[in-house]
Protein backbone atom coordinates (compact mmCIF):
# COMPACT_ATOMS: atom_id res chain seq x y z
CA UNK A 1 0.00 0.00 0.00
CA UNK A 2 1.62 3.57 -0.94
CA UNK A 3 1.87 6.05 2.03
CA UNK A 4 -1.09 7.67 3.39
CA UNK A 5 -1.67 11.39 3.09
CA UNK A 6 -4.44 13.48 3.26
CA UNK A 7 -6.21 13.61 0.32
CA UNK A 8 -9.90 13.02 -0.19
CA UNK A 9 -9.69 9.05 -0.07
CA UNK A 10 -8.77 10.20 3.70
CA UNK A 11 -10.71 12.06 4.25
CA UNK A 12 -13.71 9.87 3.42
CA UNK A 13 -11.73 7.02 5.69
CA UNK A 14 -11.95 9.64 8.67
CA UNK A 15 -15.71 10.53 8.23
CA UNK A 16 -16.58 6.47 8.04
CA UNK A 17 -14.59 6.22 10.34
CA UNK A 18 -16.55 8.91 13.11
CA UNK A 19 -19.68 7.86 11.84
CA UNK A 20 -18.94 4.41 13.55
CA UNK A 21 -17.71 5.40 16.47
CA UNK A 22 -20.90 7.67 17.39
CA UNK A 23 -23.14 4.55 17.18
CA UNK A 24 -20.94 2.14 20.14
CA UNK A 25 -22.20 2.71 23.44
CA UNK A 26 -20.07 0.35 25.22
CA UNK A 27 -17.18 1.60 26.96
CA UNK A 28 -14.76 -1.32 25.99
CA UNK A 29 -15.89 -1.71 22.66
CA UNK A 30 -15.61 1.78 21.67
CA UNK A 31 -12.09 2.13 23.02
CA UNK A 32 -11.19 -0.97 20.91
CA UNK A 33 -12.74 0.32 17.68
CA UNK A 34 -11.35 3.87 18.16
CA UNK A 35 -7.89 2.65 17.90
CA UNK A 36 -8.95 0.02 15.00
CA UNK A 37 -10.40 2.78 12.86
CA UNK A 38 -7.79 4.97 13.38
CA UNK A 39 -5.15 2.26 12.68
CA UNK A 40 -6.97 1.82 9.47
CA UNK A 41 -6.99 5.70 8.26
CA UNK A 42 -3.58 5.89 9.12
CA UNK A 43 -1.97 2.79 7.96
CA UNK A 44 -0.38 1.79 11.38
CA UNK A 45 0.82 -1.24 12.28
CA UNK A 46 -0.04 -0.65 15.90
CA UNK A 47 -1.61 1.35 18.58
CA UNK A 48 -2.78 2.08 21.94
CA UNK A 49 -5.47 3.87 23.59
CA UNK A 50 -5.36 5.21 27.44
CA UNK A 51 -8.06 6.71 29.31
CA UNK A 52 -7.75 9.39 32.44
CA UNK A 53 -8.18 8.01 35.82
CA UNK A 54 -7.86 10.33 37.87
CA UNK A 55 -4.53 11.83 38.01
CA UNK A 56 -3.11 8.70 35.57
CA UNK A 57 -3.45 7.64 32.47
CA UNK A 58 -4.52 3.95 32.10
CA UNK A 59 -2.94 1.96 29.22
CA UNK A 60 -6.06 0.17 28.34
CA UNK A 61 -6.20 -1.37 25.10
CA UNK A 62 -3.39 -2.28 22.38
CA UNK A 63 -3.30 -3.28 19.24
CA UNK A 64 -0.49 -4.54 17.19
CA UNK A 65 -0.42 -6.23 13.67
CA UNK A 66 2.89 -7.68 13.45
CA UNK A 67 2.46 -9.52 16.89
CA UNK A 68 -0.84 -11.44 15.66
CA UNK A 69 0.95 -11.62 12.02
CA UNK A 70 3.23 -13.81 14.09
CA UNK A 71 0.49 -15.81 15.43
CA UNK A 72 1.04 -14.55 19.10
CA UNK A 73 -1.22 -13.04 21.50
CA UNK A 74 -0.58 -9.82 22.54
CA UNK A 75 1.07 -9.39 26.00
CA UNK A 76 -1.64 -8.27 28.22
CA UNK A 77 -0.58 -5.52 30.44
CA UNK A 78 -2.59 -3.01 32.65
CA UNK A 79 -0.33 -0.27 33.49
CA UNK A 80 -0.85 3.74 34.69
CA UNK A 81 1.14 6.46 33.72
CA UNK A 82 1.84 9.73 35.50
CA UNK A 83 0.17 12.58 33.43
CA UNK A 84 3.37 14.26 33.32
CA UNK A 85 5.76 15.62 30.42
CA UNK A 86 7.93 13.30 30.94
CA UNK A 87 6.46 10.47 28.44
CA UNK A 88 4.72 10.91 25.11
CA UNK A 89 1.51 10.12 26.21
CA UNK A 90 1.74 12.59 29.52
CA UNK A 91 3.26 15.00 27.44
CA UNK A 92 0.17 14.80 24.92
CA UNK A 93 -2.23 14.10 28.30
CA UNK A 94 -0.59 17.82 29.62
CA UNK A 95 -0.62 19.94 27.02
CA UNK A 96 -3.48 18.76 24.62
CA UNK A 97 -0.79 19.09 21.55
CA UNK A 98 -0.40 16.17 18.79
CA UNK A 99 2.72 14.70 18.94
CA UNK A 100 4.26 13.73 15.91
CA UNK A 101 7.35 11.84 16.10
CA UNK A 102 9.14 10.03 12.94
CA UNK A 103 11.62 8.16 14.84
CA UNK A 104 11.40 7.75 19.09
CA UNK A 105 15.59 6.77 18.90
CA UNK A 106 16.12 10.18 17.53
CA UNK A 107 14.08 12.14 19.68
CA UNK A 108 16.36 15.57 20.81
CA UNK A 109 17.76 15.13 24.00
CA UNK A 110 16.00 18.50 25.08
CA UNK A 111 12.55 17.43 24.34
CA UNK A 112 10.67 17.01 28.10
CA UNK A 113 9.42 13.06 27.08
CA UNK A 114 11.40 10.15 25.94
CA UNK A 115 10.64 7.24 24.75
CA UNK A 116 10.14 4.12 27.45
CA UNK A 117 10.92 1.08 25.31
CA UNK A 118 10.07 -1.41 28.20
CA UNK A 119 6.83 -2.33 25.99
CA UNK A 120 8.65 -3.06 23.06
CA UNK A 121 11.23 -4.91 25.46
CA UNK A 122 8.49 -7.22 26.50
CA UNK A 123 6.92 -7.49 23.18
CA UNK A 124 9.75 -8.25 21.02
CA UNK A 125 8.93 -5.15 18.70
CA UNK A 126 10.11 -2.53 17.75
CA UNK A 127 8.62 0.85 17.55
CA UNK A 128 9.74 4.00 15.12
CA UNK A 129 7.08 6.50 14.18
CA UNK A 130 4.24 7.19 16.76
CA UNK A 131 1.18 9.64 16.01
CA UNK A 132 -0.19 10.62 19.64
CA UNK A 133 -3.18 12.43 20.01
CA UNK A 134 -5.14 13.75 22.64
CA UNK A 135 -9.21 12.54 23.30
CA UNK A 136 -10.28 16.47 24.43
CA UNK A 137 -14.02 16.62 24.77
CA UNK A 138 -15.81 19.97 24.09
CA UNK A 139 -15.22 21.31 27.27
CA UNK A 140 -11.32 20.97 26.65
CA UNK A 141 -11.40 18.09 28.88
CA UNK A 142 -8.22 15.30 28.34
CA UNK A 143 -10.28 12.15 28.94
CA UNK A 144 -8.23 9.96 27.02
CA UNK A 145 -4.80 9.72 24.62
CA UNK A 146 -4.66 8.06 21.34
CA UNK A 147 -1.26 6.54 20.19
CA UNK A 148 -0.61 5.03 16.69
CA UNK A 149 2.80 3.13 16.50
CA UNK A 150 4.54 2.40 12.68
CA UNK A 151 2.82 4.26 9.77
CA UNK A 152 3.24 1.66 7.16
CA UNK A 153 4.44 2.19 3.34
CA UNK A 154 4.15 -1.47 2.29
CA UNK A 155 3.96 -4.55 4.92
CA UNK A 156 7.24 -4.48 5.48
CA UNK A 157 8.57 -1.36 6.15
CA UNK A 158 7.64 1.55 8.42
CA UNK A 159 7.63 5.13 8.06
CA UNK A 160 6.72 8.74 9.50
CA UNK A 161 2.98 9.78 9.70
CA UNK A 162 2.41 12.36 7.22
CA UNK A 163 2.28 15.35 8.99
CA UNK A 164 -0.73 16.61 6.50
CA UNK A 165 -2.81 14.33 8.23
CA UNK A 166 -3.06 15.72 11.45
CA UNK A 167 -5.79 18.17 11.41
CA UNK A 168 -7.99 15.48 10.32
CA UNK A 169 -6.99 12.69 13.01
CA UNK A 170 -7.57 15.80 15.42
CA UNK A 171 -10.96 16.09 14.61
CA UNK A 172 -11.59 12.11 14.67
CA UNK A 173 -9.87 12.41 17.89
CA UNK A 174 -12.52 14.53 19.69
CA UNK A 175 -15.08 12.89 17.88
CA UNK A 176 -13.50 9.63 20.06
CA UNK A 177 -13.77 11.65 22.94
CA UNK A 178 -16.88 12.53 22.84
CA UNK A 179 -18.20 9.15 22.10
CA UNK A 180 -15.95 8.26 25.42
CA UNK A 181 -18.19 10.70 27.42
CA UNK A 182 -21.03 9.49 26.51
CA UNK A 183 -20.14 5.67 26.97
CA UNK A 184 -18.53 6.63 30.09
CA UNK A 185 -22.13 8.30 31.16
CA UNK A 186 -23.75 4.61 30.17
CA UNK A 187 -21.17 2.09 32.15
CA UNK A 188 -22.23 4.04 35.24
CA UNK A 189 -25.65 4.03 34.78
CA UNK A 190 -25.75 0.64 34.27
CA UNK A 191 -23.39 -0.14 36.95
CA UNK A 192 -25.98 1.95 39.06
CA UNK A 193 -28.50 -0.22 38.12
CA UNK A 194 -26.85 -3.55 38.65
CA UNK A 195 -25.44 -2.42 41.77
CA UNK A 196 -29.57 -1.57 43.17
CA UNK A 197 -29.93 -4.69 42.00
CA UNK A 198 -27.49 -6.14 44.68
CA UNK A 199 -26.66 -3.39 47.63
CA UNK A 200 -26.08 -5.83 49.59
CA UNK A 201 -23.71 -7.45 48.19
CA UNK A 202 -22.05 -4.97 45.32
CA UNK A 203 -18.74 -6.61 46.05
CA UNK A 204 -19.99 -9.78 44.49
CA UNK A 205 -21.83 -7.95 41.33
CA UNK A 206 -19.92 -5.53 39.84
CA UNK A 207 -16.78 -7.20 38.61
CA UNK A 208 -19.41 -10.40 38.08
CA UNK A 209 -21.38 -8.71 35.42
CA UNK A 210 -18.28 -6.93 34.08
CA UNK A 211 -16.68 -10.83 33.66
CA UNK A 212 -20.25 -12.38 32.45
CA UNK A 213 -20.34 -9.20 29.56
CA UNK A 214 -16.63 -9.70 28.37
CA UNK A 215 -16.94 -13.40 28.01
CA UNK A 216 -20.03 -13.45 26.63
CA UNK A 217 -18.23 -10.80 23.50
CA UNK A 218 -15.40 -13.18 23.75
CA UNK A 219 -17.49 -16.36 22.76
CA UNK A 220 -19.87 -14.16 20.74
CA UNK A 221 -16.93 -12.87 18.75
CA UNK A 222 -15.04 -16.23 17.90
CA UNK A 223 -18.34 -17.38 17.17
CA UNK A 224 -19.12 -15.01 14.90
CA UNK A 225 -15.66 -14.91 12.79
CA UNK A 226 -16.16 -18.89 12.43
CA UNK A 227 -19.19 -18.11 10.78
CA UNK A 228 -18.16 -15.22 8.43
CA UNK A 229 -20.46 -13.06 10.25
CA UNK A 230 -19.57 -9.34 8.87
CA UNK A 231 -17.10 -6.77 10.53
CA UNK A 232 -19.89 -4.07 11.02
CA UNK A 233 -22.38 -6.39 12.52
CA UNK A 234 -19.77 -8.17 14.66
CA UNK A 235 -19.19 -4.49 16.40
CA UNK A 236 -22.76 -4.05 16.66
CA UNK A 237 -23.31 -7.16 18.23
CA UNK A 238 -20.04 -6.98 20.48
CA UNK A 239 -21.08 -3.25 21.83
CA UNK A 240 -24.84 -4.69 22.44
CA UNK A 241 -23.99 -7.82 24.02
CA UNK A 242 -21.49 -6.10 26.43
CA UNK A 243 -23.87 -4.43 27.86
CA UNK A 244 -27.14 -6.58 27.77
CA UNK A 245 -25.76 -9.47 29.31
CA UNK A 246 -24.45 -6.87 32.16
CA UNK A 247 -27.80 -6.90 33.20
CA UNK A 248 -28.56 -10.90 33.10
CA UNK A 249 -29.20 -11.16 36.78
CA UNK A 250 -31.16 -7.93 37.27
CA UNK A 251 -34.04 -9.74 38.42
CA UNK A 252 -32.02 -10.65 41.16
CA UNK A 253 -34.03 -6.67 42.45
CA UNK A 254 -36.96 -8.54 43.17
CA UNK A 255 -35.29 -11.66 45.56
CA UNK A 256 -35.17 -11.44 49.29
CA UNK A 257 -31.27 -10.85 50.90
CA UNK A 258 -32.02 -13.59 53.03
CA UNK A 259 -32.03 -16.68 49.90
CA UNK A 260 -29.49 -14.04 47.79
CA UNK A 261 -27.20 -13.99 50.84
CA UNK A 262 -27.46 -17.42 52.39
CA UNK A 263 -24.32 -19.29 52.63
CA UNK A 264 -25.79 -22.82 52.54
CA UNK A 265 -28.13 -24.59 49.89
CA UNK A 266 -30.87 -23.34 48.87
CA UNK A 267 -34.15 -25.51 50.22
CA UNK A 268 -36.92 -26.53 47.32
CA UNK A 269 -39.42 -23.40 48.07
CA UNK A 270 -36.43 -20.64 48.16
CA UNK A 271 -34.92 -22.38 44.76
CA UNK A 272 -38.25 -21.53 43.53
CA UNK A 273 -38.28 -18.13 44.57
CA UNK A 274 -34.71 -17.79 43.38
CA UNK A 275 -35.88 -19.28 39.95
CA UNK A 276 -38.22 -15.98 39.25
CA UNK A 277 -35.26 -13.79 38.80
CA UNK A 278 -35.68 -14.42 35.24
CA UNK A 279 -39.16 -13.17 34.65
CA UNK A 280 -38.46 -10.50 37.38
CA UNK A 281 -35.50 -9.39 35.09
CA UNK A 282 -37.80 -9.92 32.13
CA UNK A 283 -40.26 -7.57 33.47
CA UNK A 284 -38.02 -4.80 34.54
CA UNK A 285 -36.74 -4.72 30.69
CA UNK A 286 -40.33 -5.32 29.25
CA UNK A 287 -40.85 -1.96 27.12
CA UNK A 288 -38.22 -3.35 24.19
CA UNK A 289 -37.69 -0.43 21.84
CA UNK A 290 -34.29 -1.10 21.11
CA UNK A 291 -32.21 -4.20 19.54
CA UNK A 292 -30.17 -3.36 23.14
CA UNK A 293 -33.20 -3.69 25.00
CA UNK A 294 -34.25 -6.76 22.77
CA UNK A 295 -31.42 -8.28 23.57
CA UNK A 296 -30.94 -7.76 27.30
CA UNK A 297 -34.43 -9.22 27.70
CA UNK A 298 -34.12 -12.08 26.08
CA UNK A 299 -30.80 -12.60 27.93
CA UNK A 300 -32.39 -11.76 31.91
CA UNK A 301 -35.63 -14.42 30.87
CA UNK A 302 -33.28 -16.95 29.04
CA UNK A 303 -30.39 -17.82 30.79
CA UNK A 304 -30.69 -20.33 32.86
CA UNK A 305 -32.55 -22.10 30.01
CA UNK A 306 -30.62 -25.50 29.21
CA UNK A 307 -29.83 -27.19 25.27
CA UNK A 308 -32.04 -30.02 26.47
CA UNK A 309 -34.90 -28.18 27.94
CA UNK A 310 -34.80 -29.08 31.49
CA UNK A 311 -34.08 -25.06 32.60
CA UNK A 312 -36.09 -22.73 33.51
CA UNK A 313 -38.40 -20.29 33.62
CA UNK A 314 -40.02 -22.04 30.34
CA UNK A 315 -38.36 -25.16 29.41
CA UNK A 316 -36.84 -24.14 26.07
CA UNK A 317 -35.29 -26.65 24.36
CA UNK A 318 -32.17 -25.75 21.25
CA UNK A 319 -32.05 -22.92 19.53
CA UNK A 320 -35.71 -22.39 20.50
CA UNK A 321 -33.64 -20.38 23.11
CA UNK A 322 -32.66 -17.35 22.01
CA UNK A 323 -28.70 -17.57 20.89
CA UNK A 324 -27.60 -14.84 23.03
CA UNK A 325 -28.68 -16.26 25.95
CA UNK A 326 -26.87 -19.76 24.87
CA UNK A 327 -23.69 -17.20 25.08
CA UNK A 328 -24.23 -15.95 28.37
CA UNK A 329 -25.34 -18.74 30.20
CA UNK A 330 -22.10 -20.49 28.85
CA UNK A 331 -20.50 -16.94 30.56
CA UNK A 332 -22.49 -17.30 33.76
CA UNK A 333 -21.53 -20.47 34.98
CA UNK A 334 -17.97 -19.96 34.23
CA UNK A 335 -17.99 -16.76 36.09
CA UNK A 336 -19.57 -19.05 39.14
CA UNK A 337 -17.46 -21.98 39.50
CA UNK A 338 -14.34 -19.88 38.85
CA UNK A 339 -15.64 -17.00 41.62
CA UNK A 340 -16.26 -17.11 45.64
CA UNK A 341 -20.05 -16.74 46.02
CA UNK A 342 -22.02 -16.74 49.36
CA UNK A 343 -22.30 -20.28 49.07
CA UNK A 344 -19.26 -21.98 47.14
CA UNK A 345 -15.74 -21.09 47.04
CA UNK A 346 -13.84 -20.55 43.57
CA UNK A 347 -13.54 -23.69 41.75
CA UNK A 348 -9.21 -24.14 40.60
CA UNK A 349 -9.13 -23.81 36.67
CA UNK A 350 -8.76 -27.54 35.64
CA UNK A 351 -11.92 -28.46 37.42
CA UNK A 352 -13.53 -25.21 36.22
CA UNK A 353 -12.65 -26.70 32.60
CA UNK A 354 -13.55 -30.07 33.11
CA UNK A 355 -16.95 -29.27 34.66
CA UNK A 356 -17.86 -26.70 31.46
CA UNK A 357 -16.95 -29.55 29.02
CA UNK A 358 -18.93 -31.73 30.90
CA UNK A 359 -22.01 -29.33 30.51
CA UNK A 360 -21.66 -28.99 26.78
CA UNK A 361 -23.82 -32.16 27.33
CA UNK A 362 -27.32 -31.26 27.99
CA UNK A 363 -26.82 -27.92 29.34
CA UNK A 364 -25.19 -25.60 26.77
CA UNK A 365 -25.28 -25.19 22.82
CA UNK A 366 -23.05 -27.91 22.02
CA UNK A 367 -22.31 -26.19 18.66
CA UNK A 368 -20.10 -23.30 21.15
CA UNK A 369 -18.09 -25.41 22.79
CA UNK A 370 -15.31 -24.83 20.66
CA UNK A 371 -15.48 -21.38 20.89
CA UNK A 372 -15.31 -21.40 24.71
CA UNK A 373 -11.92 -24.00 24.76
CA UNK A 374 -10.31 -21.77 22.65
CA UNK A 375 -11.27 -18.93 24.41
CA UNK A 376 -10.31 -20.13 27.59
CA UNK A 377 -6.66 -17.98 27.92
CA UNK A 378 -8.36 -15.11 26.98
CA UNK A 379 -11.20 -15.63 29.42
CA UNK A 380 -8.83 -16.05 32.22
CA UNK A 381 -7.08 -12.63 31.18
CA UNK A 382 -10.55 -11.23 31.39
CA UNK A 383 -11.00 -12.44 35.13
CA UNK A 384 -7.77 -10.93 36.42
CA UNK A 385 -8.56 -7.45 34.62
CA UNK A 386 -12.00 -7.67 37.23
CA UNK A 387 -10.69 -8.92 40.35
CA UNK A 388 -13.09 -9.55 43.54
CA UNK A 389 -12.99 -6.21 45.53
P1 LIG B 1 -24.91 -17.71 40.37
O1 LIG B 1 -24.17 -17.88 41.65
O2 LIG B 1 -24.49 -16.56 39.50
O3 LIG B 1 -24.78 -19.03 39.55
C1 LIG B 1 -25.14 -19.11 38.20
C2 LIG B 1 -25.22 -20.54 37.69
O4 LIG B 1 -23.90 -21.14 37.77
C3 LIG B 1 -26.13 -21.47 38.49
O5 LIG B 1 -27.47 -21.30 38.09
C4 LIG B 1 -25.59 -22.83 38.06
O6 LIG B 1 -26.05 -23.16 36.79
C5 LIG B 1 -24.10 -22.56 37.94
N1 LIG B 1 -23.43 -23.04 39.15
C6 LIG B 1 -23.11 -22.37 40.29
N2 LIG B 1 -22.47 -23.15 41.17
C7 LIG B 1 -22.35 -24.37 40.59
C8 LIG B 1 -21.77 -25.60 40.98
O7 LIG B 1 -21.21 -25.75 42.11
N3 LIG B 1 -21.83 -26.64 40.08
C9 LIG B 1 -22.42 -26.50 38.85
N4 LIG B 1 -22.46 -27.53 38.01
N5 LIG B 1 -23.01 -25.34 38.45
C10 LIG B 1 -22.95 -24.30 39.32
P2 LIG B 1 -28.61 -21.75 39.12
O8 LIG B 1 -28.28 -23.05 39.76
O9 LIG B 1 -29.90 -21.66 38.38
O10 LIG B 1 -28.57 -20.64 40.25
C11 LIG B 1 -28.99 -19.33 40.00
C12 LIG B 1 -28.62 -18.46 41.14
O11 LIG B 1 -29.23 -18.98 42.33
C13 LIG B 1 -27.12 -18.45 41.46
O12 LIG B 1 -26.46 -17.52 40.64
C14 LIG B 1 -27.15 -18.07 42.93
O13 LIG B 1 -27.35 -16.67 43.11
C15 LIG B 1 -28.37 -18.79 43.46
N6 LIG B 1 -28.02 -20.11 44.01
C16 LIG B 1 -27.93 -21.29 43.35
N7 LIG B 1 -27.61 -22.28 44.20
C17 LIG B 1 -27.48 -21.73 45.44
C18 LIG B 1 -27.14 -22.23 46.75
O14 LIG B 1 -26.89 -23.41 46.94
N8 LIG B 1 -27.11 -21.34 47.79
C19 LIG B 1 -27.37 -20.02 47.60
N9 LIG B 1 -27.29 -19.19 48.63
N10 LIG B 1 -27.67 -19.50 46.37
C20 LIG B 1 -27.73 -20.34 45.30
C1 LIG C 1 4.72 7.00 25.94
O1 LIG C 1 3.84 7.51 25.22
O2 LIG C 1 5.85 7.50 26.08
C2 LIG C 1 4.42 5.77 26.70
C3 LIG C 1 4.14 4.61 25.81
C4 LIG C 1 5.32 4.20 24.99
O3 LIG C 1 6.46 4.36 25.43
O4 LIG C 1 5.09 3.67 23.88
C1 LIG D 1 -13.55 -6.62 23.84
O1 LIG D 1 -13.42 -5.44 24.14
O2 LIG D 1 -13.67 -6.99 22.64
C2 LIG D 1 -13.62 -7.66 24.94
C3 LIG D 1 -12.85 -7.27 26.15
C4 LIG D 1 -13.61 -6.34 27.08
O3 LIG D 1 -14.81 -6.10 26.90
O4 LIG D 1 -13.01 -5.84 28.04
FE1 LIG E 1 -29.16 -15.84 36.88
FE1 LIG F 1 -25.16 -14.58 37.25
Amino acid sequence: MHTVSADSEFLERVLAAGAILVNIGDIDILLEQILTEARFFTNADAGSIYTVEGNVLSFCHSQNETIISRGERIPYTRFTIPINKSSMAGYVACTSEILNIDDVRKIPEEAPYSFDDSYDRIACYRTRSTLTLPLTNNRHVVVGVLQLINAKADQREFIPFHNSMEPLAKYYATLGALALERAMMTRTLLMRMVNMTEMRDPKETGPHVNRVGSYSVIIYDSWAKANGIDEKDRVHNRDILRMAAMLHDVGKTGISDIILKKPGNLTADERKLMEKHCSIGAEVLRNCESAFDEMARDIALNHHENWDGSGYPAGLKGKKIPFMARIAAIADVFDALSSQRAYKDPWPDNKVTEEMEKLFIGKFDPDLKVHLISQLDALREIKESYPEQ
